[in-house]
This record gives C-alpha cells, sequence and structure tokens, in this order.
C-alpha cells in the first residue's frame, strides 16, 4: 500500500518516525511530509532514512530535504491510497476542516480522494474545546476517519484525553481504511439503480417525479473509481457515467426486469432510483380525449424492487437503500430497513423540496446499528465518494462481504 504520512508540530511527531518504521517494515511504501513545524520536532532525514522514500517538506525552498521538486502536490495526492496525519494538531484539523491549502500537506490533503485518516494529539483543553469537536465533526462528515486519543499523562504535565493512540492502533486503522479501495471493492460488483421511473397513461402523459438521476449517476462513478465494476439501471434523461455499463429504463416494472436479470451475478445493491410508487391501472394506446366534468385516475401498486431483489437474495449479497422523507426521517428509515431486510439506509431530508436536482446533499446513514454520523452538505460527486467509503469501512468491519 502507498501511505502518505502527514506530520505537523506537535511533540508527539517523534511517534511517528515509529510508525513510518512499522508500516515500511511491513511492505509499505511510506512518504511523509512535514509541516514547517513538524520539522522541527522530527527531522526529514530521519524520516527519509526510516522509510527509503523522499521525505517532502512544507515549502519548495526547502529544497534540501524535499527530495524531488518536480513532484506536484497533485502528483503527491493520485499517488497515495491512503493519508494520515500523526499527531493531527489542532491548527491542520481546523485548517482541513475548512479547506485551507497555504501549504504541501494541506494542499496535499484537499487535493486528494484517498481515504483520510486523523489521528489527533494535543492538551486536554484544546482536544475538549467545541471549535476542535466541530471541525473534526465537519471532516467526519466528509467521510474522514478519527482514530481518537487516549486518556493519560499528557506531554504538558496534565491527565486527561489528547493522549497519541496508540502506534500499532493508529497502524491498523490506516491499513484498514486504506485496503477498503483496494480489497472490497476491486472487482466486486455493484448494481445501482437511478433516477425517476415514468408511468406512462397514455402516449403522451406520463407519471413521474422530481428526481434526476444526479445522486445515483455520482454513486456509479463513485463505486467505479473504487475498483467496483458497476452496472447501471437508469430512469430519467441524463448522460449514462462512462466506464459502466448502463441499461435504460422507462416503467418501475422495466427497472425491476432489467435489475432482475442482473441481480444474481453481482455482488451488491444500491437503489438510488425515485421508483414510483404507483402507476395508472391502465395504459391508453391512444390518446386520452378530456371530458366534461371531474374525471377520475385509477392507479396501482407497482412493485418493490429493492424488497422484491431482498427476497431473492443469496447469502453476501449486500444492499443499500435510499429514503427521501420530508419529516420524522430517521424513524421511517429504519422501518424501511427492517421491512425490506436492507443493511443501510441512506437518508435525505426532502423537507421543502431539498435534495432533489440540488448540487449540494446531506446523507444520514442508518444501519442495524441505528443512526450513524450525517455526511455532508457536500457537492453529490463528493458525497457519493464520501458514501463509498463509509460504505467500504462498514464491509471491513464487518467481514461478511465475500
Ligand atoms: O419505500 P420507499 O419508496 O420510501 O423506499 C425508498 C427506497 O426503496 C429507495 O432506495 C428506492 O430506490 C427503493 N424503492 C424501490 N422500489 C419501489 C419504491 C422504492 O426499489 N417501488
Amino acid at each position: 500500500m502507498q501511505i502518505i504520512l502527514g506530520i505537523p508540530g506537535g511533540i508527539a511527531a517523534y511517534k511517528s518516525a515509529d510508525l513510518a518504521r512499522l508500516l515500511t517494515n511491513q511492505g509499505h511504501r511510506v512518504r511523509c511530509i512535514l509541516t514547517e513545524a513538524g520539522a522541527r520536532f522530527i527531522t526529514p532525514l530521519t524520516l527519509s532514512s526510516l522509510t527509503g522514500e523522499p521525505c517532502y517538506g512544507a515549502n519548495p525552498d526547502q529544497g534540501e530535504w524535499r527530495a524531488n521538486p518536480s513532484i506536484e502536490h497533485i502528483e503527491l495526492a493520485r499517488w497515495a491510497d491512503i493519508m494520515a496525519v500523526v499527531p493531527a494538531t489542532a491548527d491542520l484539523i481546523g485548517k482541513a476542516a475548512n479547506g485551507l491549502a497555504s501549504d504541501l500537506l494541506s494542499t496535499v490533503l484537499l487535493a486528494t480522494r484517498a481515504p483520510v485518516l486523523w489521528a489527533p494529539a494535543m492538551n486536554t483543553g484544546m482536544w475538549s474545546h467545541p471549535a476542535v469537536q466541530a471541525n473534526l465533526s465537519r471532516l467526519r462528515s466528509f467521510g474522514h476517519a478519527v482514530v481518537d486519543p487516549d486518556d493519560g499523562l499528557l506531554a504538558c504535565g496534565e491527565e486527561g484525553s489528547g493522549k497519541l493512540a496508540q502506534v500499532d492502533a493508529i497502524a491498523e486503522a490506516i491499513l484498514m481504511h486504506g485496503a477498503a479501495k483496494l480489497r472490497s471493492l476491486n472487482g466486486k460488483r455493484v448494481l445501482i439503480t437511478a433516477g425517476p421511473t415514468r408511468e406512462d397513461l397514455d402516449p403522451v402523459r406520463t407519471l413521474t417525479n422530481r428526481s434526476t438521476g444526479a445522486m445515483g449517476i455520482e454513486l456509479a462513478r463513485a463505486f467505479r473509481d473504487a475498483g467496483a465494476q458497476v452496472q447501471l439501471v437508469l430512469g430519467g434523461d441524463l448522460p449514462a457515467p462512462w466506464g459502466v455499463e448502463t441499461a435504460r429504463v422507462r416503467s418501475a416494472q422495466e427497472m425491476l426486469a432489467a435489475c432482475q436479470a442482473r441481480w444474481s451475478g453481482a455482488d451488491g445493491l444500491v437503489g438510488a432510483a425515485a421508483v414510483a410508487d404507483q402507476r395508472p391501472e391502465t395504459f391508453a394506446p391512444e390518446k386520452v380525449k378530456k371530458g366534461e366534468g371531474p374525471e377520475n385516475l385509477v392507479l396501482v401498486r407497482t412493485p418493490d424492487i429493492l424488497a422484491t431483489l431482498s427476497a431473492a437474495r443469496r447469502p453476501g449479497q449486500w444492499i443499500l437503500g435510499f429514503a427521501a422523507e420530508s419529516e420524522n426521517h430517521l424513524a421511517h428509515a429504519a422501518a424501511k430497513l427492517q421491512k425490506k431486510q436492507l443493511d443501510g439506509v441512506l437518508v435525505n431530508d426532502v423537507q421543502g423540496g431539498r435534495a432533489f436536482g440540488d448540487q449540494t446533499n446531506t446523507l444520514t446513514p442508518v444501519t442495524a446499528q441505528g443512526p450513524q454520523a450525517p455526511i455532508g452538505p457536500l457537492s453529490k460527486d463528493a458525497l457519493a465518494r464520501a458514501v463509498v467509503q463509509w460504505w467500504n469501512f462498514q464491509i471491513e468491519g464487518r467481514g461478511t462481504v465475500q
């Protein structure tokens, strides 16, 4: 695995040398990026000697230990399978939570698409300050992982929470999160439904909803980028994403048939489509003429795609659903999880028309363990990547997916 270890200025920085050595000895490639303050606590020579890889610095003019000045921050950002910041300082956490990019480390953190893990270490007062906790919540909402500090005697002489977690535990967390991309989804076949369905009354009229399919399409891209073979069953008019086998459908019945044809070959299913719950009882082959006075439209239920596929699943297949609710959304999601026998439900709060067609969105995952930390608000592409990372972590943690 290719690991970038970011080391800002904290007294626990010396422990990063141990971490770098441990990971290198396990056969991983570790490249360190020091901030200017980090370089006051530990030297680049120590790190490059331990890892056998270049150590990068805060500024281009610190050339003596910026081994390859031609490597840009973007190349480093792409190189990483995972980035870990150890010890994570209040300052860097605050910067990253607010998207600041004022030196090499904060810039690479902003540019990377790899999972990011933070192992904070700081004085107890700083650790418990609401500003630091709010910044960490924001990082979690981006899909970043946090290895909480331990309790103990701190370098400042105070006793309490804020001591860097054990190096072994941090190494394990890095490998688990970094491996998610390389292991769980590589070659896995993921079936995704997206977009609205259209239930035709006659050749010109149709019943549909306000979904565009944007979220499901971004999820298809994010699963594809994480190594999965994605099959997309897509309603609506948006263009299909590159590199994703796409079946276009119109009605709920067509969507079900397309999914049934693909489900047995899939490892998992993400039901992101906004499937119409009702369709007209009959389809009139000729345009229906307007009548005099009130007119009635008889509707019948469409098949529930997730529930049908869930009932036909083989062991190891996982299913994620969505819920768009305007009130009491977590309770409804928990009921849906149970009723359709899903592994997770991602809840949209659609009060006041939010979510459909919006550029940014927030999703709250609900699993058998209950509601989890909300992911977002993020643009739909970043949200999709964060959801894939979250789900990877669940898969890794449970270890139930073959
Ligand atoms: O029951 P409800 O429509 O609220 O559930 C939403 C979830 O179920 C979404 O994941 C949606 O894609 C899926 N669904 C389905 N077939 C239906 C209705 C919803 O697969 N007929």
